[in-house]
């Protein structure tokens, strides 16, 4: 039997599991975990600990149909000023509630698209950013670019302030494909935007790409994995599009009968992965490459992988602060997100309350299964004696999702009797193994495709 026939009988190609950034998904979230939960969290936080930071930027000037990102398209910049007025107002609360000497090691801006910001109010921004919080040393900040709306003083601006990282939206350069998920977008544009971040030395570059697309073919992919690889980025996100138009409604502009099957994404992938391995990048979990000295694949040899909303990361704070329309707040006791409409924002933060709407309060099962899912999802594996030590009394849990696991895929995985291995060749399956530990998958709605 071949790799794939294996993969099609363990139902890759039939499976819609979530992505996991998270356990539960925050599909699952429910409005019993909010305001009252993220006030005490916040409060909880223990002193002099480093937090991360996640700013929501929810505008983009167009709105590309393939996307499934929490934003919305405006003409003028009016709305995002007063917006930022808003995120001003809620660091301010935020910080007022965490003990004095916390720092952020991490400031990640994000969206929608956050190079929307004029050069002024990006500064704004940022001075109430730091004005809030004391950075923490090594302090690095990261944000989201679109080349086709990101003003090189903008640019500069955010390397003035310290950006040191920078994740770049690029999805595919066939014009067809652009043509057919509504992302014009030429390599020239993406080049002189690379050349701006280089010269005001942030040195970080990650691009973003899909696989999956519309009209994508395994030489349109090599095309413009080609092109990618001539603009030499540290890192690249290889993510299979997530065809959701249920959930995202702009997605009903694409044309279905355009998308290809399970099986073409699955040697679109499996291509491109080869391609990148060729080129010296090393594969990070389910969709991410990186160059040997990165500190991502430093993390992933070393086991200090970690998954959370924003995908993979080497970032270890325990706690991540959300801040903005639907942003998602991570706690050890567990998940806050922001009311998710801009307009149900504003007013929370507008009358002094926490803008918190939904979440999850994690109880010990969850605790666990989590923590499996996350490492499933960073070393294809579950690792027996890391667990004991984090909770010593499940060893009988963890067999036993062990024992569930071989049972149900014999051939995928090998076991010593305590851990887990994914054996090569099998990695595909990982997200639908996840699904299998999952408590809160009966019933849910329907996710994106598997592979
Ligand atoms: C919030 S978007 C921000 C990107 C930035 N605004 C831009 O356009 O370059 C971050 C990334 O999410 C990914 N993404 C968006 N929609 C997706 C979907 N439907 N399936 C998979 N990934 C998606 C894209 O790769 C995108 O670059
Ligand atoms: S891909 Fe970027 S620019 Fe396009 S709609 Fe999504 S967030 Fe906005």
């Amino acid at each position: 039997m071949t790799q794939i026939d294996q993969l099609r009988r363990y139902g890759l190609f039939d499976a819609k599991v979530p992505r996991y950034t998270s356990y539960p998904p925050a599909n699952h979230f429910a409005a019993d975990a909010g305001t009252l939960h993220q006030r005490d969290w916040l409060q909880a936080v223990p002193q002099g600990s480093e937090v991360s930071l996640y700013i929501h930027i929810p505008f983009c000037k167009r709105l590309c149909w393939f996307c499934a990102c929490r934003t919305q398209g405006t003409k003028t910049l009016r709305p995002v000023d007063v917006y930022v007025n808003v995120l001003l107002q809620e660091m301010v609360q935020v910080a007022r509630l965490l003990p004095s000497d916390v720092r952020i090691g991490r400031l990640h801006l994000g969206g929608g698209t956050p190079t929307i910001l004029s050069p002024k109010t990006m500064t704004r921004l940022l001075k109430g950013v730091f004005d809030s919080f004391q950075r923490a040393e090594g302090f690095e900040f990261s944000v989201e670019i679109d080349p086709t709306e990101a003003a090189p003083d903008l640019l500069q601006t955010l390397a003035d302030h310290g950006m040191n990282r920078a994740s770049i939206g690029v999805q595919d350069f066939d014009p067809k494909v652009q043509d057919a998920i509504g992302r014009a977008q030429s390599f020239a544009q993406t080049f002189d935007c690379i050349q701006i971040l280089r010269d005001a030395k942030v040195h970080s570059l990650n691009m973003d790409l899909l696989y999956g697309l519309p009209h994508q073919t395994r030489a349109s992919l090599v095309d413009t994995l080609e092109q990618v690889l001539a603009l030499q980025p540290d890192r690249l996100a290889l993510y299979g599009y997530a065809h959701v138009p249920w959930m995202s409604k702009r997605q009903v502009m694409i044309d279905g009968t355009a998308l290809p099957s399970a099986e073409a994404r699955f040697e679109l992938t499996d291509m491109a992965q080869r391609m990148l391995r060729l080129d010296g990048f090393l594969p990070i979990g389910i969709d991410h490459f990186a160059r040997p000295g990165d500190s991502l694949a430093v993390a992933a040899h070393s086991g200090g992988l970690r998954r959370n909303f924003q995908g993979y990361t080497d970032d270890q704070a325990k706690v991540l602060i959300g801040l903005g329309a639907s942003a998602i707040s991570q706690f050890p006791q567990g998940y806050v997100q922001n009311h998710a409409a801009t307009a149900a924002y504003t007013s929370a933060i507008g009358q002094g309350r926490l803008a918190g709407a939904r979440g999850h309060v994690l109880s010990d099962a969850d605790r666990l299964t989590a923590r499996m899912i996350e490492q499933l999802m960073c070393s294809f594996a579950i690792e027996a004696q890391a667990l004991a030590v984090e909770f010593p009394d499940q060893g009988a849990t963890v067999a036993g999702a062990v024992a569930a696991l071989v049972a149900a895929y014999p051939d995928a995985c090998r076991s010593d009797g305590t851990g887990l291995q994914i054996v090569d060749g099998f990695a595909p399956l990982v997200r639908v193994m996840a699904g299998h530990l999952d408590h809160y998958r009966a019933g849910q709605m329907a996710h994106s495709s598997a592979i």
